[in-house]
């Protein structure tokens, strides 16, 4: 018999309140493989990473964006690990995140990474915010997109995140379903902040 798992809550169990997108937040796997993101709300998703802060004003993040369907996600799917491959299929959006490491003046911009996981984490706090799901992905080969594309030296493949509608859990294969409907898990707050005297 199938149990059907209702994961549409995975709410974090906060120490202290949150505002919804944060709290809501989770990484599935199993997404809808029919739902399609909106042209607007994708439009949206990418606004809030436009107005994320960086060093300078640098704003040194790059996005390449590809529906499900398209030569561009094929790329990107074919570059994942295998481990990914097995779910990313199914998400409606894949997002290469990219970050321009290097000036037009050929300046070093360390904080170019930095920079861009904050843009991916408005984008995916707004996401959350238009009742989608995200899930960022670092298992893959980067030199492969980066060939693929046909990109500058100056763009480094960060990450990829997919964005969709939650699925069917049921629909996973088994060793990915124990990981989707496991508990969530975090350091308490003690352990990673010291408060100076
Ligand atoms: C930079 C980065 C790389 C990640 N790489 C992968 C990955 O390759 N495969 C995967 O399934 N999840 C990946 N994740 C998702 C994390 O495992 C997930 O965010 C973490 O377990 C916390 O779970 P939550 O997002 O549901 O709170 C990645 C997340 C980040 C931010």
């Amino acid at each position: 018999m199938t149990i059907v798992t209702d994961l549409t809550s995975r709410k974090a169990d906060t120490a202290a309140p949150l505002i919804d997108p944060l709290a809501d937040r989770w990484s599935p796997r199993a997404f809808d493989p029919a739902a399609v993101v909106e042209t607007e709300t994708l439009r949206t998703i990418l606004e809030a990473a436009r107005w994320a802060p960086s060093a300078n004003n640098s704003q040194p993040w790059r996005f390449i964006v590809a529906r499900r369907g398209t030569a561009a996600f094929t790329k990107l799917h074919d570059a994942m690990a295998g481990f990914n491959q097995a779910w990313a299929d199914s998400a409606a959006v894949l997002i290469a995140n990219l970050a321009e490491t290097v000036d037009a003046e050929g300046r070093e911009r360390p904080w170019a990474r930095y920079d861009l996981g904050q843009a991916v984490a408005h984008l995916t706090v707004q996401a959350q915010h238009e009742g989608l799901h995200t899930h960022q992905m670092g298992g893959f080969d980067a030199k492969a997109i980066h060939d693929a594309f046909d990109l500058a030296d100056s763009l480094e493949v960060v990450s990829i995140t997919t964005i969709g509608a939650l699925g069917d859990v049921d629909r996973l294969p088994e060793v990915l379903r124990e990981r989707e409907v496991a508990p969530r898990q975090r350091k308490t707050l003690d352990e990673f902040v010291t408060v100076g005297e």
